[in-house]
This record gives C-alpha cells, sequence and structure tokens, in this order.
C-alpha cells in the first residue's frame, strides 16, 4: 500500500452533496479529498431532478458557481395542479413573495461544481473502487484501490446505495421506510415545453408532470406500476399517454418530439437516524430519500451540506464540537418536514389501485381545498420554493 494521504474531511461521492461539500469546506480554507466510483463523464451525464429552492439558488450563488445557473436557469413564480379537467395554478408571487424556484438540471449543478473544484485545484478521484471507511472513533481513514486517506473527519456523501451508511455498526442507525406501489417513467425530449410552468397531473390514469430543462428540452414523468419494464414502452405508446393525461383541459396540445432519454425510478421514502456515527457525518441521499413529487431530494443534500460546513468550520476555528453533535438534530428536523411534503405531494396526486370510491373522493375534495384556499395553497407553496433555513444556534 502506497504511503498514506492526509486531508482533513475525507469525502465519498461527488454527488450534489460531497462537491458542495468539498466547494464550501474549500471557501472556508478546510481541506478534502473526493473519493467517487463512477467516472466523471458518468455523474456529468447522469440525469436527474432539476428544481431548485431558493435557498439552494442563493447557495450556489452566494458561493461562486451560480453564475451559469443565473444564466440559463429558468425562474418560475408558480406551478399548475390540473385534474378534473381544469389547470389551476399555485401562485407563488402572491402566496410566498419573494421566493421562487429554478429550474436548473441537477447534472448541470453537478457540472458546474466539478468545474470550480477542478478549476480550485481540488483532489476529486474518479473510478475509485472498493471504498471502506475506518476507525471512526478516533482517527478515521478511508481505503480504496490499494490506497489509504487518513482524515480528521469522513463525510458520507455517497447516496442510498453507498458504502458509508452500511459501515455504520449494527443497530447505532433506526431507520424509517415506505415504499409506493408505483414508480415514475421519466424521459427527456427535443422538444419545446408546451407550458411556461411545471404541470403536476391527477388523473384517473395515473400521475404525469410536465417540466423542462430548456426553451428546446422538456422533461416528463408518468406514473407507472412498481417494477414496470421499460420495454413495454416505446416512445409512442410514452407519447399517446402523456397526451391522454395531460390534454384534459381545453385549448392545451402537447408537443412532442424526439425521446433523447428514459428511465424508470422507484418511489421511496426512507430516513436514517442519526445521521452521525463518530467521525463519520452522513449527508444526502445517503441518510435520506423522498419521493420526487416534492421536488425536494437535491435540495435536501444541500441543506444538510450546509449545516455541516458550519460545524466543520467551528471546530477548525475554536475545537468546538457543540454544531458537530447537533447536526443530526438539526438536519433531521428539515428532512422530516420534506418527508411530510413528498408524501403528502405523493398521495395528493398518483393514483393508487388500493383506492377505493371513497379514498378518490378524498383526494379529489383536498384537491378542491388546496386549490381555493389561500391559506392551503401556501402551505403547499411554502414548502415547495423551500422554508427558510433554521437559523444555528
Ligand atoms: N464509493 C465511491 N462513490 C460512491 C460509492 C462508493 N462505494 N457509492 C456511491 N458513490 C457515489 C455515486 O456514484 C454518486 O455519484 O456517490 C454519489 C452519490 O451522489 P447522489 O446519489 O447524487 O447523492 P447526493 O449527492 O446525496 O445527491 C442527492 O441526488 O439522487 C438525487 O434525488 C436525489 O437529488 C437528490 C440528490
Ligand atoms: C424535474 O424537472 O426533473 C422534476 C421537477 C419536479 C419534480 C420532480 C422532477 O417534482
Amino acid at each position: 500500500m502506497l504511503s498514506p494521504m492526509r486531508t482533513q474531511v475525507g469525502i465519498i461521492g461527488a454527488g450534489p452533496a460531497g462537491l458542495l461539500l468539498s466547494h464550501l469546506l474549500h471557501l472556508r480554507g478546510i481541506s478534502s479529498v473526493i473519493l467517487e466510483r463512477r467516472s466523471r463523464d458518468y455523474v456529468e451525464r447522469r440525469v436527474r431532478a432539476g428544481v431548485l429552492e431558493q435557498g439552494t439558488v442563493d447557495t450556489l450563488v452566494e458561493s461562486g458557481v451560480g453564475e451559469r445557473l443565473l444564466r440559463e436557469g429558468l425562474v418560475h413564480e408558480g406551478i399548475e395542479l390540473r385534474y378534473g379537467g381544469a389547470g389551476h395554478r399555485v401562485a407563488f408571487e402572491k402566496l410566498v413573495p419573494g421566493r421562487s424556484i429554478t429550474v436548473y438540471g441537477q447534472q448541470e449543478v453537478v457540472k458546474d461544481l466539478i468545474a470550480a473544484r477542478l478549476a480550485a485545484g481540488a483532489d476529486i478521484r474518479f473510478e475509485v473502487d472498493d471504498v471502506a471507511v475506518h476507525s471512526l472513533e478516533d482517527a478515521p481513514y478511508i481505503t480504496f484501490g490499494g490506497e489509504r486517506l487518513d482524515c480528521d473527519f469522513i463525510a458520507g456523501c455517497d447516496g442510498f446505495h453507498g458504502v458509508s451508511r452500511p459501515s455504520v455498526p449494527e443497530g447505532v442507525i433506526t431507520t424509517y421506510e415506505r415504499e409506493y406501489p408505483f414508480a415514475w417513467l421519466g424521459i427527456l425530449a427535443r422538444v419545446a415545453p408546451s407550458a411556461e410552468e411545471l404541470i403536476y397531473a391527477q388523473t384517473g390514469r395515473g400521475f404525469a408532470l410536465h417540466s423542462m430543462r430548456s426553451p428546446e428540452i422538456s422533461r416528463f414523468y408518468l406514473q407507472v406500476p412498481a417494477g414496470e419494464d421499460l420495454d413495454e414502452w416505446p416512445d409512442e405508446r410514452i407519447w399517446a399517454e402523456l397526451k391522454a393525461r395531460l390534454e384534459t383541459v381545453p385549448g392545451f396540445a402537447l408537443a412532442t418530439g424526439e425521446i433523447i432519454e428514459k428511465g424508470i425510478t422507484p418511489l421511496r421514502s426512507f430516513v436514517a437516524e442519526p445521521m452521525r456515527h463518530e467521525r463519520l457525518f452522513l449527508a444526502g441521499d445517503a441518510a435520506h430519500i423522498v419521493p420526487p413529487t416534492g421536488a425536494k431530494g437535491l435540495n435536501l443534500a444541500v441543506a444538510d451540506v450546509r449545516v455541516l460546513t458550519e460545524a466543520l468550520t467551528r471546530f477548525y476555528a475554536d475545537g468546538s464540537t457543540a454544531l458537530l453533535d447537533d447536526y443530526s438534530d438539526i438536519c433531521l428536523k428539515r428532512v422530516w418536514r420534506a418527508q411530510h411534503f413528498s408524501w403528502w405531494m405523493t398521495t395528493l396526486l398518483h393514483t393508487f389501485d388500493s383506492d377505493d370510491a371513497y379514498g378518490r373522493r378524498l383526494q379529489t375534495s383536498y384537491l378542491d381545498y388546496v386549490t381555493a384556499s389561500d391559506a392551503a395553497a401556501t402551505t403547499l407553496a411554502e414548502n415547495y420554493v423551500g422554508l427558510p433555513y433554521e437559523v444555528l444556534p
């Protein structure tokens, strides 16, 4: 084994959580090394979600990686809930003035962060194998591909299927989980969006979402049964089903085009508590997963990383461990709020085979309430654009 490398924070995973953490620590003069098992090309091409909360946009812009986001991101002041043959706009400018969302692909955020990291001379190791964490109590280190990285702390930013969370001894972490009987079939299409803003459609045939990436590229999602085989969905069938679920209001026609990417993602709600064990700190999908209906996944990862950055900064400034000790509780408060919101949006807008007529009437009555009452719509709006961050103790 080569002589060990040393850094202050060893980060596993070059997704939004790991990259943003490394970037923010760098701005605070704290060193880190990122270990990523996939190639740079893979992580930069991986199509994921694309709605940024106000706070996420502010964090990226204030930390100097928001230039392209401000230039190419699409700022939206509302979304549409479409059901029962009518569309209902949830107007952020009226309900939560001054707070909006920005539509900007997660992979674009990843590209911007990797570019900024490498421009600052960061050490990002792509395509590393056999990452494993060791001696978390006092002198943590990470081994990978025959090498060793000594560090003061390890940040587990390696997603749901990573090695960090499973490396915590049995019985330390409690997990909370909910599976959904459906998945999302997502596509990227080379066609101009058919609407200015996102459309969340609830129909008897199932949920559909009209999103976008740019004036030329649209993003769509369809509710399909869990475990559905993508081969069952040739492009024509996808467009026919999107039309059936979105062309449900007078005067709306869905433009179609070449599908350039498609995939099926299972829907899951998951929380691991606590998000810290000794000198290992979990952030992002490594600690929590939300169904994408509330567009919270990426934004929660950013919220975790903000708290962890501040906690590590205080430790290196004056040795205080108070915020490191509070890290998990502070993050989990926002995580559970987002868990509820994401579960609520999912149950409000998807079709459950288990639902009887009574269940369906309940769903419609709630949609009627959310779209008629400013108080209820404000609840949706403030969670969707993102609640302000906690003031840290
Ligand atoms: N060794 C090294 N890297 C790993 C390992 C491992 N054993 N396991 C996973 N990784 C890498 C993955 O290849 C991935 O690039 O960790 C990274 C985790 O990134 P994400 O899954 O994007 O998770 P996170 O950074 O927490 O971002 C959360 O991603 O999945 C979306 O909806 C989610 O938007 C949310 C965001
Ligand atoms: C997306 O644009 O990919 C997107 C938008 C809203 C969601 C989920 C995904 O709720």
